[in-house]
């Protein structure tokens, strides 16, 4: 095979989230969390697991900088915890919150890391949750206070920020299915959420371009490429559908400054969509310098009247799948990239996250030698070479994750890591995948 080199710049990174990783749950002045609350409860998280102390990330950061620097990445993609900073969500700030970030962001900086900061990834202070959380209007005012302070505190360190990671999960997981915090269960209720976190997001951009902040803010979807399952018209209208719910919902009011009519219409029979004005629109469709996409997977889609409300349902292909049972699908990140570049303007993206969760254990000789997770990265670095070849404007990649975490609703037993970590000592060893990744990130290409 020929060489794969990467375009120049091309930025690789890994990733992480705050509440995933950082444990000190309730040190240091830091609020609690949606998150804080929901897997404190038992049956919402596998085997009761909770980010209590999660990685330890919070105390051993110093450590865990040495590795990201020992690694070579260039990038690493972190996330605030907002209780940290403001532990009512308003008002008050805590300083020993920020501090810690500055620390962080500093710490990255001297050692030649580009820090890319998601200023939500799911912890929400519980003190906006009992107003209502992401369904009361006046929460994405407060994210966007919240979103100012943290530029004017950190923009010197951080040049590119991330309003949201994957509005689709907070919305549906949290409000609708429920097996995120907050638990609800109300479809209404996660269309609502959807708009809120889509103006919050917009507000954001805004204030960050009334700020004194270089660098570049985008947002991050989660986005799944959905095929039909038959030649029916049926179905290809089931899949249509599912690339509304999944996809557009979120893609054209932030790139295009509306929703989609076919959606729009198809939720109004099924339940309440929420208000909202023109003015509303023009916020969410502030220009951004990105967008960051997460793959994990595709879809095959066929008609299911008994699935409300999307009468459509996906099926299984057969594929290989990863241990959180998601289908492996290489060639759907290449489809993907190239219809959001042609739908969406050419528009410049990172992908955000990707990557795989495995069995991993370490061996004999103290290794964890995870071939299927290398795997895993080479077909899909192939495929991203590939648009870029096709002139998808693809500026970066974050694998997820830099190390073993909590994985939400099903705890530490999902490991989806380069660095293993060993929960009881806190011990951190670089799996095969990750010292692979060293030498692709050192060639720029393999
Ligand atoms: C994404 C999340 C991330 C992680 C991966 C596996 O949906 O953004 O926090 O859980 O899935």
């Amino acid at each position: 095979m020929s060489k794969i080199k990467f375009s120049e710049n091309f930025l690789w990174g890994v990733a992480t989230a705050s509440y995933q990783i950082e444990g000190a749950w309730n040190e240091d002045g830091k609020g609690e969390s949606i998150w804080d609350r929901f897997s404190h409860i038992p049956g919402n998280v596998i085997k009761g697991d909770t980010g209590d102390v999660a990685c330890d990330h919070y105390h051993r950061y110093e450590e865990d900088v040495k590795l990201l620097k020992e690694l070579g990445i260039d990038t690493y993609r972190l996330s605030l915890s907002w209780p940290r900073i403001i532990p009512d969500g308003k008002g008050k700030t805590n300083n020993k919150g920020i501090d810690f970030y500055k620390r962080l962001t500093s710490l990255l900086r001297e050692n030649g890391i580009k820090p890319a900061v998601t200023l939500y990834h799911w912890d929400l202070p519980q003190k906006l949750q009992d107003i209502g959380g992401w369904s009361n209007r006046d929460v994405a005012g407060y994210f966007q206070q919240y979103a100012q302070y943290c530029f004017k505190e950190l923009g010197d360190y951080v040049s590119m920020w991330i309003t949201h990671n994957e509005p689709w999960v907070v919305s549906f997981l949290g409000n609708w299915y429920g097996t995120h915090a907050p638990g609800v269960k109300d479809f209404s209720t996660a269309l609502l959420v959807s708009h809120n976190l889509l103006l919050s997001h917009g507000k954001t951009v805004k204030a960050f371009r009334d700020s004194n902040c270089s660098g570049e803010i985008g947002i991050t979807l989660n986005l799944t490429p959905l095929y039909s399952a038959s030649d029916s018209n049926n179905d290809k209208e089931a899949a249509k559908r599912a690339d509304g719910y999944y996809n557009r919902w979120f893609l054209d009011p932030v790139l295009k400054g509306r929703y989609p009519k076919d959606m729009i219409d198809w939720y109004s029979r099924k339940a309440c969509v929420p208000e909202f004005t023109q003015t509303d629109l023009e916020i969410i469709n502030s220009p951004v310098d990105f967008l960051g996409i997460n793959y994990y997977s595709s879809g095959y889609v066929k008609e299911d009247k008994n699935e409300w409300p999307l009468e459509a349902c996906n099926v299984e292909t057969g594929r290989d799948k990863t241990d959180m049972g998601w289908e492996i699908n290489p060639p759907g990140l290449y489809d993907l990239l190239l219809r959001v570049h042609k739908d969406y303007n050419g528009i410049k993206i990172y992908i955000t996250e990707n990557g795989r969760a495995s069995n991993d254990i370490i061996n004999r000789h103290g290794n964890v030698e995870d071939d299927d997770r290398l795997d895993y990265l080479y077909k899909h670095f192939i495929e991203a070479y590939r648009a870029q070849q096709s002139n998808v404007n693809l500026a970066g990649y974050y694998v997820w994750s830099f190390m073993d975490n909590f994985e939400w609703a099903e705890g530490y037993a999902k490991r989806f890591g380069i660095t293993y970590v060993d929960y009881k000592t806190q011990e951190r060893i670089i799996k095969k995948s990750g010292h692979w990744y060293k030498e692709v990130i050192r060639n720029n290409g393999f």
